[in-house]
């Protein structure tokens, strides 16, 4: 087999049609500029996931999935965050607080989420998502790369954390339908990993779920 005119003068070709003629599929074929040919398996290549942050208003999400992602980034795996407050200044912005529209945000975050998994990304999400349905229909898109984590603290802590000063304003009734003081937060009853931001501090937070990240990828290393 001769490679293509155009590719007459690459260094090497990597022919993917070849793989099919060779018998052996999804094996790549390299042509050497001498014409000489072999074969060799395409790389591994670690599926992509979604980790779920779930959790109050305060109590770490958007912490713990910034600094995730930079230890992934350093680590060379591809990772990116879809924060909810990101998500509703875009894509998001025509969204209310309303359990339907808390439903449609939390479709619309996991849609996303598993797209960049599909392309190997740990798609890493940080929504307080406070309904168990709608991040169970999360989990159906992916089940067996789904992971939901409860970042979680209690209402009083994260009420004395306050980063945004939300609380005090829904205290003062300035903010309708506030998880945790004017809405309901359901916790998730089989996460498949709490991190008690409470008792634990943020880099020992990430520490474990850096943990629990380097098992899941090393059970689903997969070759494509
Ligand atoms: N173990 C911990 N993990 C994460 N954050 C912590 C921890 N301990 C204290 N904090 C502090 O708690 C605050 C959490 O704020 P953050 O914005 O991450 O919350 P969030 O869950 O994203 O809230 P929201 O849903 O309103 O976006 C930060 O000020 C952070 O420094
Ligand atoms: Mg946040």
């Amino acid at each position: 087999m001769s490679p293509p005119d155009s590719l007459e003068n690459e260094r090497a070709h990597t022919f993917r049609e070849a793989s099919a003629r060779s018998g052996e599929p999804g094996m790549s074929v390299i042509i050497g500029k001498d014409g000489g040919t072999k074969w060799r398996p395409p790389p591994a290549h670690p599926a992509g996931h979604i980790l779920w942050l779930t959790g109050l208003s305060g109590a770490g999400k958007s912490t713990i999935a910034q600094m995730l992602k930079s230890r992934l980034d350093a680590g060379g795996q591809p990772a990116c965050v879809l924060d909810g407050d990101a998500l509703r200044q875009g894509i998001n912005a025509d969204l209310g607080f309303a359990e339907t529209d808390r439903a449609e945000s939390v479709r619309r975050a996991g849609k996303i989420a598993a797209l960049f998994a599909d392309s190997g990304f740990v798609a890493i999400t940080a929504l307080i998502s406070p309904y168990r349905s709608d991040r169970g229909r999360v989990r159906t898109l992916r089940p067996d790369r789904f992971h939901e984590v409860h970042v979680d603290a209690p209402l009083h802590v994260c009420e004395a954390r306050d980063p945004k000063g939300l609380y005090r304003k829904a205290r003062a009734g300035a903010i309708p339908r506030f998880t945790g003081v004017s809405d309901p937060y359901e916790p998730p009853e089989t996460p498949e990993i709490v991190l008690d931001t409470a008792a634990l501090t943020a880099d020992e937070c990430v520490d474990r779920l850096m943990g629990y990240v380097r098992e899941m990828i090393a059970r689903t290393i997969t070759t494509r």
